[in-house]
Parts: C-alpha cells; sequence; structure tokens
C-alpha cells in the first residue's frame, strides 16, 4: 500500500481526478469503480471541467458505483443515482447504459445482487476503483464484520453511518439498508485508490497505517491487494 499525503482539499481532488483521467487517455476503454459521499465530489468536479476540454472523454468508459440505498427511488435526492448525476454523469459524455449503479428499488433484491456481479464479469472486471472511507473503516458500505470475500449483497447499515450519512435524508427517514459491492468483488479490482479526508477519520487513518488486517476494520482487506495507493488529506474534527 503506497501513501500519499496533501495539506488541503483541492490538492488531494486535484490528485484524484489526475489519476482518473490519465487512466482513461491510457485506455479509452476502461472499467471504473467509482464512490459517492462528501469525499469524492471534488474529484468529480475537476473532471467535469477537465472533460469540457477532452472530447470524448468518457465515450467507451464503463462504470460501476460501489452501492446505492435499498427501498430508495433513483429520483430520490438523496439516492446515489442522483448524485452520480449531479456530479458526473450529466456533464460528462458517459453512455448512460454504461453507467451501473445498483437498483435499490429492485423487486427482488437478491437477483439484483447477482444480476450487478454478472455486469461486472460481462464488462471484464474493474480496472481501477476509487474508494472513500467511512470512520468506522467501511468501503463501500461492507460494515465492520464483513468478510473479505464478500460479493455484492443487501447489508443492514450501523447506527454510525446512517447518522453519518442522515444529511441527504432531510426528513429523517435515513434507510436501513443498502447494496453494495463486496470486499471480495472490490480487491478483484486491478487498481484501487483510496481518497481519505474528512472529520473524525483520524482513528481509521491510524488503524490503516497500522497494517493490522482484521474484518473489524473493513479498509484492512487493502493490505492483501497488491496496488492500492492511499490519498489522505486533512481528517481532524
Ligand atoms: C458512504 C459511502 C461510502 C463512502 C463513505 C464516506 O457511507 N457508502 O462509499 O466512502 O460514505 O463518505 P464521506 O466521503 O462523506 O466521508
Amino acid at each position: 500500500m503506497k501513501w500519499e499525503t496533501f495539506k488541503s482539499p483541492d490538492e488531494l481532488s486535484a490528485r484524484a481526478a489526475d489519476l482518473l483521467l490519465s487512466a482513461i487517455r491510457d485506455n479509452p476503454r476502461i472499467v471504473l469503480g467509482l464512490p459517492t459521499g462528501r469525499t469524492p465530489i471534488g474529484m468529480y468536479d475537476r473532471v467535469v471541467r477537465e472533460c469540457g476540454r477532452e472530447y470524448h472523454c468518457f465515450r467507451d468508459v464503463t462504470t460501476f458505483n460501489l452501492d446505492e440505498y435499498a427501498g430508495v427511488s433513483r429520483e430520490h435526492p438523496g439516492s446515489y443515482f442522483t448524485y452520480m448525476k449531479q456530479h458526473l454523469f450529466d456533464h460528462v459524455d458517459i453512455d448512460p447504459s454504461n453507467a451501473h449503479l445498483p437498483h435499490g428499488e429492485a423487486p427482488d433484491l437478491l437477483a439484483e445482487c447477482a444480476r450487478y456481479e454478472e455486469e461486472i464479469r460481462e464488462a471484464g472486471g474493474l480496472g481501477l476503483t476509487f474508494l472513500g472511507l467511512g470512520r468506522n473503516g467501511h468501503i463501500g458500505f461492507n460494515e465492520p464484520g464483513t468478510p473479505f470475500d464478500a460479493r455484492t449483497r443487501v447489508v443492514e447499515l450501523t447506527q454510525s453511518t446512517r447518522h453519518a450519512n442522515a444529511d441527504c435524508f432531510p426528513d429523517g427517514r435515513v434507510p436501513t439498508h443498502a447494496i453494495t459491492m463486496g470486499i471480495g468483488t472490490i480487491l478483484e479490482s486491478k487498481q484501487i485508490v483510496l481518497l481519505v479526508a474528512g472529520s473524525g477519520k483520524e482513528e481509521a487513518v491510524e488503524r490503516l497505517r497500522s497494517g493490522e488486517v482484521t474484518v473489524e476494520f473493513p479498509a484492512s482487506a487493502l493490505h492483501q491487494h497488491s496496488d492500492v495507493l492511499v490519498l489522505c488529506g486533512a481528517t481532524g474534527s
């Protein structure tokens, strides 16, 4: 695991956007794994600005988001589908049929998880996956205790995660469940970039730096991958 540290959120976002755009330049048909949350917003802003200058930036790119809330419609302002449209998809030339997120309102969620895994396989697997880090060490919505070989599935969100994401559900109806790519699915990505910034994450960063590998700290699974870059910004309270 390699680490790069940044003094400002802007510098971190610039580096992340640069990695994403370089990967597309190197392989215009790349398959990307994409995160949501507050941390990647600066990266997406920069990518959108740069792509305005680069004709056909996302034309042949395929993306798979890490997760989506269960029981939340795609049109809901708090859905990750809405987030991705707002921050990326509506502003770049991606083919909507190549921009994948799990359907949180699918009638059969188990079948939806299996379908999502199949779609990733059919696309040739994840090439480069960007991740955020939850305060409790979660990646995607893989909460503490998740086995490292878990596949895409329905998960129950912890109270702390629901609290951390409550802003997106001002009516107080914060979802209790989500569909998430499993840790096993994520670890099959050829390259992984973990973006870490935001208040209250000092402990998580220390734990990740310690090298300890335990299912109680999901991000520690990344120590078992041979190509992980951590971009670490400010994490103070
Ligand atoms: C959510 C997402 C994660 C994300 C995490 C951190 O729980 N499911 O994928 O990494 O939030 O978000 P933030 O960047 O807002 O701290």
